[in-house]
């Protein structure tokens, strides 16, 4: 009787085990295709595939903890959210400080102004990225277009 018990108790947990999360099955789905960026002057002035960036979805991107969470180090003038990290330098007014194509290399790739920066890369080429998990092959932080919303919204901080 225990036995029984044991055996069906080890298919119910089988049967758990073998159902795949949402997460997992997104992960498996091909990479976004990524796009190629060029640096003149310390600044990409082409938008990544000619995408056009939208700063109301920019700003949703930078605070999303789960997404940009930039202001896990920056601050930014989102009046709803409360807690601002003070890592970076604060971002308001950054659209009035540095051209477009600036605050664009900035958040695709900081370690071009600081080989040392402790902020991610949001738009690095995937191959450069080492050791990186099964799931995150072939991908960036951001897709091409989340780096255009948020370069828009932050361009948008006069
Ligand atoms: C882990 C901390 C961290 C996170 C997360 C982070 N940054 Fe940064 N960022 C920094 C630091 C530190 C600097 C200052 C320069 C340096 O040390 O690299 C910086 C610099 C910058 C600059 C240049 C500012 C200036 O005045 O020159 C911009 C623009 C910027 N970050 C945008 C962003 C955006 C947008 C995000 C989210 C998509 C983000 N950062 C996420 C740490 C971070």
């Amino acid at each position: 009787m225990q036995l029984i018990h044991l055996f069906r108790l080890a298919l119910l947990s089988l049967a758990i085990l073998s159902v795949t999360p949402a997460f997992a099955a997104d992960a498996e789905s091909t990479p976004p295709p990524y796009y190629k960026w060029k640096i003149e002057n310390y600044a990409i002035n082409s938008p990544l595939n000619n995408l056009i960036g939208d700063a109301k979805r920019g700003q949703e991107i930078a605070g999303n903890q789960s997404r940009g969470n930039c202001l896990a180090c920056h601050l930014l003038p989102i009046p709803e959210e409360q807690f601002f990290g003070n890592l970076g330098p604060p971002l308001t007014g950054i659209g009035s400080r540095q051209s477009v194509g600036m605050i664009r290399l900035h958040v695709v790739d900081q370690s071009r102004f600081n080989p040392e920066t402790v902020m991610p890369g949001y738009y690095r080429p995937p191959s450069q990225l080492n050791r990186v998990a099964k799931e995150l092959e072939g991908r960036t932080w951001l897709n091409a277009q989340e780096i255009e919303d948020v370069v828009a919204y932050l361009a948008s901080l006069k």
